[in-house]
């Protein structure tokens, strides 16, 4: 299985922290945000990653993490999105490298507690289709928000006035090769973005949509309050280890 990174977006919601750089390349307490999603593949046992970024500041990339040697990596795959597009658009620049395989896409400023290879391996086991990672929050209607019937899963609404549920879609997805083609299907949403719950929603059609409940902490870091929280949990939890020692 290949990881994929995605790391490009303006970072709008940061305000003057996104005018000069990119937004995952600022601070989670005492590392840039980038390396956070890369520990989390590194971690699972993903050695092919391709990080794909866009922006004045793609070369910052390569400059901080060069071949990826920190991370025990032989080499990183870059590739640029040109424009803003959304990150289904930012996925499709991935065909190449996945080359067939199945892939894991992590949303770059997704920060996670707990380990993920075995949501991989249930993937791995699983013969085609999708499988994502859901949890439940108490502001959903910022998020791809779940609807569940049972255990079913009936729908995926990308940030809805009125969410159904507390459940919502985090940035970790698992895609079998046909993502590809599905993204060529899809049409901008009304934020003149390809939407990554377009491409879930196509595989729930065909009924290829399977997904866990992810445990322990999660947060993406795409407003100024959620950048805070996740240093802080990165924080305590570099305390803990310091005491341990
Ligand atoms: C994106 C997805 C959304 C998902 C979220 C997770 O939102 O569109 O469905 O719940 O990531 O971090 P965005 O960060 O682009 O607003």
């Amino acid at each position: 299985m290949k990881g994929i990174i995605l790391a490009g977006g303006l970072g709008r919601r940061l305000g003057q922290l996104t005018r000069i750089t990119n937004k995952h390349l600022l601070p989670i307490y005492n590392r840039p945000m980038i390396y956070y999603p890369l520990q989390t593949l590194v971690n699972a046992g993903i050695k092919d990653i391709m990080i794909v970024t866009g922006g004045n500041n793609a070369g910052d990339f390569l400059r901080l993490l060069d071949n990826g040697r920190e991370f025990g990596l032989k080499d990183i795959n870059y590739a640029y999105q040109q424009g803003e597009k959304g990150i289904a658009d930012a996925l499709s620049l991935a065909e190449h490298f996945a080359d067939g395989e199945k892939i894991v896409v992590v949303l770059g400023d997704n920060i996670i507690e707990k380990p993920i290879k075995k949501y991989l391996e249930s993937f791995s086991s699983q013969s085609e289709g999708a499988r994502i990672l859901i949890k439940k929050v108490p502001d959903p209607q910022r998020f791809g928000v779940v609807k569940l019937k049972g255990r079913k899963i009936v729908s995926i609404k990308e940030k809805p006035r009125k969410p159904e549920s507390n459940y919502i879609v985090t940035g970790i997805y698992m895609y079998d090769n046909r993502v590809f083609d599905i993204i060529r299907t899809l049409k901008p949403s009304k934020r003149g973005e390809l939407e990554i719950t377009d491409v879930n929603n196509a595989y729930l059609k065909r009924g290829q949509l399977y997904y866990n409940i992810l445990d322990g902490f999660w947060s993406d870091c795409g407003l100024p309050e959620t950048i805070y929280k996740a240093t802080t949990f990165i924080r305590n939890k570099c305390l803990r280890q310091e005491r341990r020692k």
